[in-house]
């Protein structure tokens, strides 16, 4: 049938039940899979079809020395190497600051990790640089000309895979924490200084029984965000 006439099964099932995964199996992902979800993203749309982005995709023992590398650098470093953009605005305003502390607490109160038990609090932030055990992980990096527009096309593929994810039954979790090991990543991949390192992405499966795993996220009402101009009530 033609794309021209033909009704997609289900984008909603895939947007529901995606969220960001925390523990994975210890379950590799098979090839096929990655590669399908990689060719099937790239027909994500971005602005003049610049088509900025750059992907990286690691498993196995390369994977593995990587983690080990930063593992072995945050004992020295906890707070990574520094970032090469802003991950979040300096003075982060609300309603977007208090968005950002309740998800905190929120994600902490699944595994019983108390406000001022820093170390804990700590112990969760570096999984993140474990990529949360799963076994595949991609890191995303766009050209410095680049501006506003092509980061939201990163933006694009990236959800894009997270969502092409879902139809092969995998998880996924999106990863910025990765920014503040930038000179490691593009080190240990080779991407060139005239590129910025955006974020990294663990790829997997799911572990059900995860105690963080279970995190509901809210989402603010569709009243604060979209406004609706020239509809009947
Ligand atoms: C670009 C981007 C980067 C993110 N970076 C991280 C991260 O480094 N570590 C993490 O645990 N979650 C990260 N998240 C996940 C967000 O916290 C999450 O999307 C948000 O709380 C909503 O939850 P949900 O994805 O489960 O719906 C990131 C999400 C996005 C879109």
């Amino acid at each position: 049938m033609s794309r021209l006439t033909s009704q997609a099964r289900s984008v909603s099932d895939a947007l529901e039940t995606r969220f960001s995964c925390r523990a994975f199996l210890d379950k590799p992902v098979p090839e096929d899979d990655i590669r399908y979800i990689l060719q099937t993203a790239l027909r994500a749309p971005s602005g003049g079809n610049l088509q900025p982005w750059h992907v990286w995709v690691v498993k196995g023992a390369q994977l593995a020395s990587f983690v080990d590398e930063i593992k072995g650098k945050m004992t020295d470093n906890p707070g990574g190497e520094g970032s090469e953009y802003h991950i979040y605005p300096p003075d982060l305003a609300d309603p977007y600051n208090t968005r950002r502390r309740d998800i905190g607490e929120r994600m902490y109160a699944t595994i019983g990790v108390a406000r001022e038990d820093k170390l804990g609090r700590l112990a969760q932030m570096a999984r993140n640089f474990e990529f949360f055990g799963a076994p595949c992980a991609m890191f995303f990096a766009l050209d410095k000309s680049m501006q506003e527009g092509q980061w939201s096309d990163m933006g694009m593929i990236i959800q894009s895979i997270m969502l092409l994810a879902r139809e092969r039954g995998l998880h996924s979790c999106p990863q910025e924490a990765w920014a503040i090991w930038a000179p490691s990543v593009k080190k240990f991949l080779d991407i060139p200084d005239t590129m910025t390192f955006f974020c990294g992405l663990a790829l997997g499966y799911a572990d059900p029984d995860a105690p963080i795993n279970m995190l509901e996220t809210p989402r603010a009402p569709i009243e604060e965000m979209v406004r609706f101009v020239g509809f009947s009530d």
